[in-house]
């Protein structure tokens, strides 16, 4: 099997011939696919702007995973329409998860020329084409194989300091509220051999931090087709990249508490690069609310597996996704999300309310039946609890010296420099003559729910 060249990771600015303009919503696989796309793009003769004023085209990466994520991109398209409006010859797509939900209904929006989904994007540039030849066009075909193991994506963050690898696409679970095994297909694992060529890539081209993405990582799984006795599930592949270099950190998200496994914990245990840090979304603390949303995990094994990750790895910061009012949520359900959330003391949570996906299977059989005012109460009781115990969390570290990687300067000053914990903790500090991609230990010296601040010390 041949394995393309991962050349090319700093975008080419240039200021003739045609430019793409790409934003991106939703999460960090997301990200990562609009840095394939622009790979693909780059290509065939396009270069990155930073401006959607100076594109030839413009595309919007989406997310379906919440009607508000939705909402925001349909602002956006109607910035768009102005934009096509004041100039013409510029052509705006809709790429990603809204675009495989709404398919050809996005293309009677007017804003819209093209309209490709997650596992349509080598068909972009003769999409693009056909657009300026014939009129509006469509690709939402999902794929079984498409992983594009094979394209070197085209890193678009500044600093160059961390960069993202999805390992594997889709997912295989039908967790009963969510829309993303619609919009992103069956899961599908990536060969390995590319996965880590990559991140030798990166890494070759002074990237201090690796992020291996997938839904649910701990199904990732590799049969070699040439021998299908050597397999490679998630800890080896964790392992092989985490050998490549003990100076590289390497992070991965998003751990399934169904799957997750003590391996995964050992392999961590082994390797100090690999960060103390497991997102490990519970979504509920009620039996009841579990099974109907098909997680296919109980309170009791949740906790296990919390219990085990302290145990192995005593210094791993642990975070988690939580959902407010799904179908029937009671105010004892709530409560045991309340109770769970005082138990585990999470060092940090993305929290939503839940919102209906049409064609879920928790649209078709369970009502959306808790009223909004009820959701909203409940969100803002969960946020309250959780914000205290993430700054008792972060009070405990005030005095404490951990090793950061900077990652530039901070967004409020010009003088103070923004990086990591291995527990992925913010972290925030005087420059000191400090600079990205630079490892530095910072003394803690006081805190907020959020960031840590800072100064650095010597060894
Ligand atoms: N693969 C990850 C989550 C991906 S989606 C996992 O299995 O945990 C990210 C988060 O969005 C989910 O963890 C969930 O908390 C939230 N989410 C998904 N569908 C939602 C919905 N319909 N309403 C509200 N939140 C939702
Ligand atoms: Fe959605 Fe569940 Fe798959 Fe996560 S594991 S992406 S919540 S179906
Ligand atoms: Fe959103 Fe799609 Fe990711 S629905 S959360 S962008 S997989």
């Amino acid at each position: 099997m041949s394995h393309a060249d991962f050349v090319s990771v700093k975008p080419v600015f240039r200021s003739e011939g045609l430019h793409v303009y790409i934003e991106t919503y939703g999460c960090q696989m997301n990200v990562g696919d609009s840095e394939v796309v622009l790979s693909i793009l780059q290509q065939a003769g396009y270069s990155l702007c930073q401006r959607m004023e100076e594109a030839d085209l413009i595309l919007i990466n989406t997310c379906s995973v919440r009607d508000n994520a939705e909402q925001r991109v349909l602002g956006r398209l109607d910035v768009f329409r102005q934009e096509k409006k004041r100039r013409g010859g510029v052509v705006v797509g809709v790429l990603g998860c809204m675009a495989e939900r709404l398919k050809e209904k996005l293309l009677e929006n007017p804003a819209v020329d093209l309209v490709a989904g997650p596992d349509a994007y080598r068909d972009l540039p003769r999409l693009v084409a056909a657009v300026t030849a014939s009129g509006k066009q469509i690709n939402t075909i999902l794929s079984h194989e498409e992983t594009y193991a094979d394209i070197a994506p085209v890193r678009m963050d500044r600093e160059g300091v961390s960069a993202f690898i999805s390992i594997m696409r889709g997912c295989n679970n039908v967790c009963s509220y969510c829309i993303v095994p619609f919009v992103r297909g069956a899961e599908r694992s990536r060969d390995p051999r590319t996965i880590v060529r990559e991140a030798e890539t990166l890494i070759a081209a002074g990237y201090k931090e690796i992020n291996l993405l997938g839904q649910n990582v701990d199904s990732y799984r590799w049969t070699n087709p040439e021998d299908v006795s050597a397999q490679t599930d998630f800890a080896a592949l964790l392992e092989r990249v985490a050998c490549i270099n003990p100076k590289v950190r390497v992070r991965f998200a998003t751990s399934h508490p169904k799957d997750m496994g003590d391996e995964v914990l050992e392999a961590m245990a082994r390797h100090a690069n690999i960060c103390r840090h497991i997102h490990l979304p519970v979504q509920s603390g009620s039996d009841v609310m579990l099974e109907k949303m098909n997680r296919k995990y109980t309170r009791a094994h949740y906790l296990e597996r919390v219990a085990r990750i302290r145990e192995i790895l005593p210094d791993c910061a642990i975070t988690t996704d939580v959902i407010a009012g799904f179908s029937g949520e009671t105010d004892e359900d709530h409560a045991a999300t309340i109770s769970l959330f005082k138990e585990v003391r999470y060092d940090g949570a993305f929290m939503f309310q839940y919102s209906e996906r049409p064609g879920t299977k928790a649209s078709r059989h369970y009502p959306d039946d808790v009223p909004t005012a009820v959701k909203t109460a409940r969100l803002n009781e969960i946020i309250a609890l959780q914000n205290g115990i993430s700054l008792e969390n972060n009070r405990k570290c005030v005095g404490r010296t951990f090793e950061v990687l900077i990652e530039g300067p901070s967004k409020r000053s010009a003088v103070e420099l923004v990086g990591r914990t291995s527990q992925n903790k913010t972290c925030v500090f005087p420059a000191a003559g400090h600079k990205a991609g630079e490892y530095v230990n910072v003394r803690v010296l006081s805190c907020t729910s959020a960031t840590l601040l800072g100064e650095v010390v010597s060894d």
